[in-house]
């Protein structure tokens, strides 16, 4: 395949199919109001992307509740009150002819007190002096997610991409390192999994026949074992959960050090699986066009786009007009980013970034 390949659309199992194989990765920005709502800069960010060709673009991470809040100025889907920002982003990316959708977050354990979260670990040992969520509240939490999926299809916004990623809460509740729940929601593989599989299941019940279902998954760090992943995701595709696979990987050509599959590439222990209707895509210093195409032969359907999206908004149609495109190189000036149109307030969190911003 080549790169040209990137630009045939692409079905996916409900709603309109993808232009093209380019998704917008979700990056945190901390630019929206305090309380959620999207801000002028969120609106001018997503504008940016809308028009930046991608097939489809999703949102920063945000928060399914209050109490599950990780990041200052964070993006909120909890409240009816945040859906006009959230409608103005789902018109903008429509009219820009994408498809979006919104990253639904509850950060767990790492929720943070002083922006107003409530802590929430699977175990009693991960925060000092923090119990457990019993069962009845790891049911409410499901239960947002759902809402907050609700809410998004109220906007108008095509789907939502599940954060199983990163240690936050479905993830945190996967490994086995941070769950040592003795309820249904712990123990087992398939225990550990059941918040993930209850919170895809009451989304695709609550919501309408077009609108689609992402789950982010990472594979390292937080006591995450790939393979067990490796058998909940065979099993997320068996029962034909969801509409795509989000691979966060930090380096898509990552290979695996230890285990069953040593030596093979940690994209490679996903992409051999049979995922019947469901799409695979992966992020990991995606920075040129050719490593982008690449991919397509590597087996994934679609290619997540992070840090170069960041640097040029529009990659997609970069890649486009010149098949050998390459990103500007890390890191950039904030001079740069401010040139490109980003907010003050994005840029001071990509300043925390040593590898982004000088
Ligand atoms: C500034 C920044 C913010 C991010 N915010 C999120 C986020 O909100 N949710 C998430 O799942 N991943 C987040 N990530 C991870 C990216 O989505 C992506 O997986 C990662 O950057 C690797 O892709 P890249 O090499 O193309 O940047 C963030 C990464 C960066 C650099």
């Amino acid at each position: 395949m080549s790169v040209s390949d990137l630009f045939e659309p692409l079905t996916l199992s409900h709603g309109r199919p993808m232009r093209n194989r380019f998704m917008m990765a979700p990056l945190t920005n901390q630019q929206s109001e305090s309380d959620g709502r999207a801000s002028v800069y969120d609106q001018e960010w997503i504008g940016q992307l809308a028009r930046g060709g991608y097939g489809l673009v999703q949102t920063c991470a945000a928060t399914v509740e209050p109490g599950g809040i990780a990041f200052t100025r964070q993006l909120g889907i909890h409240d009816d009150d945040q859906l006009p920002g959230l409608t103005q982003m789902a018109d903008a990316v429509r009219d820009g002819g994408g498809l979006s959708a919104v990253q639904l977050h509850h950060a767990g354990h790492r929720a943070r007190p002083e922006l107003g979260g409530i802590p929430a670990p699977a175990s009693s040992t991960s925060v000092p002096g923090v119990t457990a969520l019993t069962t009845e509240e790891v049911e409410r939490i499901r239960d947002s997610f759902i809402a907050a999926a609700v809410r998004a299809e109220r906007a108008g916004i095509d789907g939502v991409a599940v954060h199983g990623a990163f240690g936050w809460i479905l993830s945190e509740f996967m490994s086995p390192m941070l769950n040592d729940r003795t309820d249904k929601y712990g123990g087992s593989t398939e225990n550990r999994a059941r918040m993930t599989f209850e919170v895809m299941e009451g989304i695709r019940n609550a919501t309408g026949p077009d609108f689609q279902i992402g789950w982010r998954l990472s594979v390292e760090r937080y006591g995450l074992e790939l393979e067990e992943l490796r058998e909940i995701t065979a099993e997320v595709f068996n029962r034909e959960l969801i509409d795509y696979l989000d691979l966060a990987l930090w380096d898509t050509t990552q290979v695996v050090r230890e285990g069953t599959h040593a030596g093979q590439t940690m994209l490679s222990v996903f992409t051999s699986l049979d995922r019947k209707q469901a799409r695979l895509g992966a992020a990991g210093k995606i920075m040129t066009a050719r490593r982008a195409g690449e991919l397509l032969d590597e087996g994934c359907d679609f290619v997540v786009i992070g840090r170069a999206g960041i640097l040029q908004r529009d990659f997609p149609e970069k890649v486009r007009e010149n098949p050998l495109y390459e990103s500007p190189t890390l890191p950039v000036t904030a001079q740069y980013l401010r040139d490109g149109g980003l907010s003050e307030r994005f840029i001071n969190y990509l300043q925390g970034w040593q590898t982004l911003v000088y």
